[in-house]
């Protein structure tokens, strides 16, 4: 029996467990494969015991329209970062990734699927140069990967960031007030730019078009007409003013090197009232919610599509690439390429000029 790992790494994204039912299934055509999930990302092979689950059909019965990921996921430490204590009590890391490797052999696995977004795709391509039969699976609701025309997730984040917009016009329109939706979005403002499409915002804030908060507030003044009128920003947690950077704090957890971006949505309220916007302004942050739940039917999709192929390359042994799709396939390409660049909204972009013609501001 031949067996394959997968992995599910970084923050979870609706569609992943789609993802690990269709390795399943697809491998359960063959009789000489057994799938193995690995407890939170890699952590289930380095940690003693070790915690490792047989995946087979009954396993991921029904599972492709559940959120999250049923092996769990993190985004904290890694086999080339484990964070470790020292003796003072401060924290460092130590690279685990020979012992890993090890540990993978002694378990018999044969290849490694990883889904994971670009930080877990870099640790994939290192484990790759160390001699692992391993393969990526994009995964991110920020659709920030440039070797795959779509992630899934994406499009369940656009759909709930959408409905956020539906609902905040009602109560908008009720009191006259400007409500500012922060999406997420760390450096690339996909969902923002959608959302803000799908729901016909006034005013959409991404961190690839930095903004001039006075022109903000000029396409606001148009909609204020004798004090009547209400009007909806979209605002990327990533977005910055022209001259400024995006906010974001230290992440404090141990092993996690990520910044936390917080605050986009509640700067903007005050820079609008500073620049004279007399309506009263509400802000809500969307966070999590996005990253919750079901994931919609073409993500579901999507997620299927790449959990064949990555189990189909397994079997051709196209190992160090990561699956990607490219209108109307689904591709392998080699991980350096994937990794190497990110995915941004060109302000050229169609989507940028579609959204201003319908009127939407950047604030550029
Ligand atoms: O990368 C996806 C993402 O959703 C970002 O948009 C966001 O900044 C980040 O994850 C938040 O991650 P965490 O789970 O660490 O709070």
């Amino acid at each position: 029996m031949k067996r394959v790992l997968v992995a599910t790494g970084g923050g979870d994204c609706p569609g992943l467990n789609a993802v690990i039912r269709a390795v399943v299934k697809r491998a359960a055509q063959e009789k000489d494969w057994e799938v193995v999930g690995s407890i939170q990302s890699f952590d289930g092979i380095l940690k003693e015991p070790t915690e490792i689950k047989i995946l087979d059909d009954a396993a991921v019965k029904g599972i492709h329209y559940q959120g999250g990921t049923i092996i769990g996921t993190t985004t904290k430490g890694g086999p080339f970062a484990w964070p470790v204590k020292n003796k003072d009590g401060s924290w460092g890391s130590a690279d685990r990734s020979d012992e890993m490797i090890r540990k993978l052999q002694y378990l018999g696995i044969d290849a490694v699927i990883s889904i994971g977004g670009d930080g877990s795709q870099k640790i994939s391509q290192a484990l790759y140069e160390k001699g692992l039969n391993i393969i990526g699976v994009p995964k991110t609701i920020d659709n920030d990967l440039s070797a795959t025309d779509f992630t899934f997730g994406y499009q369940t984040a656009v759909q709930i960031c959408t409905e956020a917009v539906d609902k905040l016009k009602t109560t908008a329109a009720s009191h006259n007030r400007v409500f500012v939706l922060e999406a997420m979005g760390r450096d690339a403002g996909w969902i923002a730019l959608s959302a803000a499409i799908a729901g016909g915002a006034e005013a959409c804030l991404i961190p690839e078009i930095p903004y001039d908060i006075k022109k903000v507030k000029q396409k606001l003044d148009t909609r204020f007409l004798k004090g009547k009128g209400f009007g909806i920003i979209v605002v990327a947690e990533g977005a910055m003013p022209k001259g400024g950077t995006a906010l974001a704090e230290e992440s404090t957890e141990v092993g996690n090197p990520n910044l936390k971006l917080s605050g986009a949505a509640d700067r903007l309220a005050a820079e609008l009232k500073v620049a004279g916007v007399e309506a009263d302004i509400r802000t809500t942050v969307l966070g999590h919610l996005q990253r919750g739940g079901i994931p919609v039917a073409y993500d579901r999709v999507l997620a299927t599509q790449f959990g064949v192929k990555a189990f189909e390359m397994v079997l051709e042994g196209k190992f160090g690439q990561m699956v990607a799709y490219r209108h109307p396939q689904v591709v392998g390409v080699p991980l350096p390429e994937a990794i190497g660049q990110q995915n941004l909204v060109d302000p050229k972009a169609n989507l940028v000029q579609t959204a201003k013609g319908v009127g939407i501001a950047f604030g550029d």
